[in-house]
Order: structure tokens, then sequence, then C-alpha cells
């Protein structure tokens, strides 16, 4: 963890916007597999961390606007829990480390809360996302499962999303530090990607390199020779040759900071002609996104820039029509474009989803509900200290190609004739991860392969 002078800053900066109340932040509980002592790898509430940084399960934090005062509170390990797990600290002293002198368990938290509650304080709480949580929620201040979403503190949400959007510099550095770990992983697959080769034993070699650096994937690996299906988690085919590779996959460092990168590689020492000429276009889109990068400009705008540059470059070659701008704005280029550019980067890999995405990336305001932009996570204006991903990719996704056509959709802009001997292309996507500066942006981490050339000297194999 940081220093605990880091955390002592950020609550003392979160209760400089509350003057009365309590906020609440459930850390996570472990998460059963398929029975209680076989869990899931132990993943740490984003928030809790942020403000609390102690990374064990069973904990929860307050802060008292009122008194001043921070709170953490947990069971210590009994002598059965040491038998099995090993000796910890007690949270007593876990908590000096993140500069919380105030303790109890956690039935001294249910009957704070509950008392809290009986003299009418406002108990802030975040959005819970997990079962255990919810039913803390319920059992603790009476906040039914299915409405805690929508009884959740707004204002808590917003200054929560407003502290963590900006990333300070020591954040920036375990960014970074999860950036390389992410580029070392894409580089191990870029050597193995060849006819015979499973997506499996890549998928393998990639979270290998993750772990091996002392961390964990950031989020579940996308391996795969199907890159039109989005977040495709399948990793059982083989490759062949004609095939492309894609991977979006990232390293979670110690700390839990993450990385976000996407490479599209030929299975083939070298890419086709066809392929240059998509994988181009991508890559076009990409370029332009990131040159735009500065603070004050909307991240919607780098979106419909990226829009522009697929549209124009499918129309180059025949597959769109008609006036760009005009296609952009009416959606069309979304049949090969669905998704949004990019999103926030940080503790989570689309940083701070749980809060939910009108707080994170649209102001509070309502998402756009146009195919296509209505995925576009972050649409307001960048600042410097945001981390965010650029990410444009073209795919052929052949139900969509399909459905389109059938129902004679844009096609003003589109020549669907032309589009049906591409039902077999698969999809293209690169990624990079960006630091947005006072004036400008600065490409985190170490440079990835991304130009065709450089791709295929990545692979090793001219
Ligand atoms: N890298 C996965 C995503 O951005 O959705
Ligand atoms: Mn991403």
């Amino acid at each position: 963890m940081f220093d605990k002078k880091t955390y002592v800053e950020r609550r003392n900066r979160l209760k400089e916007k509350f003057q009365s109340g309590l906020a609440l932040f459930l850390g996570n509980e472990e998460s059963p597999m398929n029975y209680a002592d076989n869990p899931y790898h132990f993943r740490q509430d984003s928030s809790f961390l942020y403000f609390f940084g102690l990374n064990y399960p069973g904990l929860a934090g307050v802060i008292d606007f009122d008194e001043g005062k921070n709170y953490i509170y947990g069971a210590d390990l009994t002598v059965e829990d040491i038998i099995w797990m090993g000796n910890q600290p007690t949270i007593s002293d876990r908590s000096l480390k993140a500069g919380v002198e105030n303790n109890g368990t956690i039935s001294q938290l249910e009957e704070a809360l509950k008392k809290a509650k009986a003299q009418g304080r406002k108990i802030h709480f975040l959005p819970p996302y997990r079962p255990e949580n919810k039913l803390k929620l319920f059992d603790w201040i009476e906040v039914h499962p299915a409405k805690a979403a929508g009884e959740a503190s707004v204002e808590l949400i917003e200054a929560v999303v407003e502290q963590r959007a900006i990333k300070s510099d020591e954040e920036v550095e375990q960014i970074e530090e999860a950036v390389n770990i992410t580029v070392d992983m894409h580089l191990t697959a870029m050597k193995m990607v060849r006819p015979g080769v499973g997506e499996a034993e890549v998928a393998t070699a990639v979270h290998r390199a993750a772990l091996a650096a002392g961390g964990q994937i950031s989020f579940p690996i996308i391996a795969t020779i199907n890159g039109q299906i989005l977040h495709n988690h399948y990793h059982g085919n083989i490759m062949k040759s004609g095939d492309m590779f894609l991977l979006d996959a990232g390293a979670e460092n110690a700390m839990s900071y993450g990385g976000d990168l996407s490479s599209t590689i030929p299975v083939d020492p070298t890419f086709s002609e066809r392929q240059r000429e998509i994988y181009n276009i991508t890559l076009k889109a990409h370029e332009a996104a990131a040159a735009a990068l500065k603070p004050g400009i909307k991240n919607l705008d780098i979106h419909l820039l990226a829009c522009k540059t697929v549209a124009r470059g499918m129309k180059e070659i025949g597959l769109m029509k008609g006036n760009v701008d005009d296609a952009v704005k009416a959606g069309a280029h979304a049949l090969f474009f669905p998704c949004g550019v990019g999103h926030m980067m940080g503790l989570d890999i689309h940083d701070m989803e749980d809060l939910g995405e009108v707080y994170v990336g649209y102001e509070g305001k309502p998402k756009y509900t146009q195919f296509g932009l209505k995925s576009l996570r972050l649409a307001r204006e960048l600042q410097p200290g945001f981390v965010i991903t650029i990410e444009p990719g073209i795919y052929f996704i052949p139900e969509l190609i399909d459905q389109w056509k059938s129902g004679n959709k844009f096609t003003e802009f589109i020549d669907y004739d032309r589009v049906e001997a591409y039902k077999d292309f698969g999809g293209i996507r690169n990624e990079e991860d960006f630091l947005i500066t006072a004036d400008g942006c600065r490409l985190l981490g170490k440079p990835l392969a991304k130009t065709i050339e450089e791709v295929e000297a990545a692979k090793g194999e001219k």
C-alpha cells in the first residue's frame, strides 16, 4: 500500500465535501466458487482500497463527517483461522498503516449504523455490486437488495468519482508498472502466434506473464481468432493460416492498478493484402484519436473522430459510400465499430464502472441511445490526470451484417454486396493507455508493436 498519508489526505479531501452524516465503504468478502472454502482470487473493492488501502477480506470503513473520525471494522483471526491461514496482523495494526486509529468488530459496526439510522443521520453508501454486501445493507440499515443501487448516495458517488478520476503521480507510477507488464504479456503472445498453436496456449502464456510479474490479470483474457466477438472468452480454437489473432489482455499489479492493451496479430508471418487494408484503417482511427487527446476536448469528440476515420477508410475501399459526416451522424459506421473508443482506467479496468457510467463518463447526464454510441463509456471533457484507453476497432459481425442487410438499414451508406465478402474476416482492435497531461497526453508504458511492420517484426519470423 501507499504511505498512510496518501489515505489520510484522500479521506480529508472527501470530508471537505460533506457537512454531516457518515460514509460507509464496504470492503469485499472472499467469494466462493463452489463452496465457501474454495473461493475465487480475492479482489478488494476499489473505493475501499482507494480510501483505506487495506487489501484483505471482511473489512468495512466508516468516515464520520460529524465527528471527523475514521473507523475500520472487521474481525481479528481466531486461533482456528491461524491454523489454516497463518498468523496475520490485527485489524488495529493494519488500520494504523492506513492512518486509521479507530477500530471495531462487525457487530459494533452494525450497532453504530443502527444507532445512526435511529438518530436520522444520513448514511452515505456506494452502489453495492456483490450479494454479500447487498445483504449487509439489508440487515444493518434495511436497504432492500433490489433497491440498493437506487438508494446509494449520489452525493458520495459524485465525490468519489471526482477524486478517483484524477490520478496522482504515485498512482500513475503504479498504472505504468501494470501497463509495462501488459506490454510484456502482448510481446509474449506475438512470438507464439502461428498456425497449429491453440488460443489456450497463448492465453496461458499471457496469464503466466502477469502472475510471474507479481500481480494478476486485470480482466478475463480475450485471446481469439474470432476478434469480431468483442468480449470473447473462449480459448478452444487452433490457429490456422489466414486467421488473425486478437489479444485483449492486461495485468493488475500488486497494488491493484490495471493495464489494458489490445493487439491484432496475423497467424501467418505477414498480414495478407486484405488484412493490411482493414488493419491500416483501424490504425489510422487509433492514431487520429490519440493525436487529438488533450485537456478540454470531449471524449465524445475523440470517439466521433475515430468513427469518421473508420467510415472514411471504409468508403475508400468501397464498403461504405455517401457523405462520411452524415453516415456517422446516422450511426451507419456502427455496423463495423459498434462500441466506444475507450474508457477510464485505474484501480478498475473500466474505472469506477460500479459507481455508474453516467457519473463516471457523463457527469450525471443520460447516456446516448443510438446503437454504437450508447456503448461509449466516457463522453465528458478530458482533464489532466485522467487515464484512458484508446481502442477503436473494425469488426465484421456476420449476424449483425445479415440483420442490417435484410432490414435495408443505411443502404445509402453501406454497400452490402461488398461487405458480404468480408463476413469471414473477423475483427481488429489495437488499444493503448494514455495519461491526459496539462497540454496534451502521454502514452503510458513502453510502446507496444502496433504498425504492420512492427507487429510482423515482433513475431520474429521474418
Ligand atoms: N479490455 C476490455 C475492455 O476494455 O472492455
Ligand atoms: Mn479496454
